[in-house]
């Protein structure tokens, strides 16, 4: 059975007192984005949100990276682009400290100023949305507030302080599936890949679509898949029609969302998932899952 939303968001819970699992240690790295780096203890999460430099660091460096994979395939830059973290954080470093040598104007071309302005647009409003309508459901990670706190995390700047934490994740959905296909565990996969376009289906009926639903973005909790990353999401059909348009474009979902490798060996999963995916993720279906007020008259 999938999940059901509550249709009755909650706020998060507000405790007088930050959870003790939060500051009697070190808390590790655990996953980042381009707008965020992630800290853990066992049961909670607390963001560092990355300041705009940092950003566009980052941007400037994938850019790079991945114009060096297109100039040399299969070497240094595509090796770094599949295993970042370190290495990755060492080069934002670098280019960081060039940005704030050379002038700003070369950095800050129009185009990554609007990647920035649209990051930064499409995340506030995608918050606000997720947690006036998904807070409190099953569709979320729980999120508790309390008094400023000072933690210790691993790495730099060494400590944040945090009024803030989410329920922490087993993994990412990608990661799932990943470990799944290495366990040889398709008969599982497949099985997520079917809760995934539930899960989804469950949260047009609310009216609201992620335009970002890759699988790094979703978290799993026992059978329950989560959203992670709430920027991207929308209530406006007409944006939602749009990005359905370029979806039918797309010939193989599965390899859209990371999935072209662990499924080579199974081709007929794969070709399965597809059809679903193109059977679900289209105008007629989400229409007839989105709230009638949410749609503008015809
Ligand atoms: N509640 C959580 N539990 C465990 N890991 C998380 C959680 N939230 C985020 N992460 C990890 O942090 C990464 C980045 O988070 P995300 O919200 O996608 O940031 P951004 O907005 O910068 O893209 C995720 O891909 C995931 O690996
Ligand atoms: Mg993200």
């Amino acid at each position: 059975m999938a999940p059901q939303p509550s249709c009755t968001p909650a706020l998060p819970l507000v405790l007088e007192d930050i959870p003790e699992e939060l500051t009697k240690q070190r808390l590790r790295r655990l996953g980042e984005g381009i707008g965020k780096v992630v800290y853990a203890s066992s049961r909670w999460v607390v963001y560092r949100e990355r300041s705009p430099l940092e950003m566009v660091a980052l941007i400037v460096l994938w850019r790079v990276l991945r114009k060096l994979e297109a100039l040399l395939p299969g070497s240094w830059g595509k090796r770094l682009r599949d295993r970042p973290s370190r290495q990755i954080r060492f080069l934002r470093v670098l280019v960081q400290g060039a940005i704030l040598v050379f002038p700003r104007t070369f950095w800050y071309s129009s185009h990554i100023r609007d990647m920035l302005r649209l990051y930064h647009r499409r995340s506030v409003r995608g918050e606000k949305l997720a947690q006036s309508r998904l807070g409190g459901s099953h569709l979320v990670p729980e999120r508790i507030t309390f008094p400023p706190t000072r933690v210790s995390i691993g790495g730099w700047p060494g400590w944040l302080v945090v009024s803030e934490a989410a329920e922490r994740v087993e993994c990412t959905l990608f990661e799932r599936m990943i470990e799944l296909a290495r366990e040889d565990h398709f008969e599982e996969l497949e099985e997520w890949l079917d809760r995934f376009l539930r899960t989804r289906q469950n949260g047009w009926s609310l009216g609201l679509f992620s335009t970002d639903a890759h699988l790094k973005n979703f978290g799993v909790i026992g059978t329950r898949i989560v959203l992670l990353d709430s920027g991207g999401l929308t209530n406006r059909w007409s944006e939602v029609e749009g990005i359905l348009d370029k979806e039918e474009a797309i010939a193989q979902p599965h390899a859209r969302l990371g999935l072209g490798r662990a499924l080579a060996g199974h081709p007929e999963i794969a070709c399965r998932f597809d059809q679903r995916w193109k059977a679900t993720v289209n105008r007629g279906v989400v229409g007839r899952c989105w709230p009638i007020e949410g749609k503008p008259e015809s």
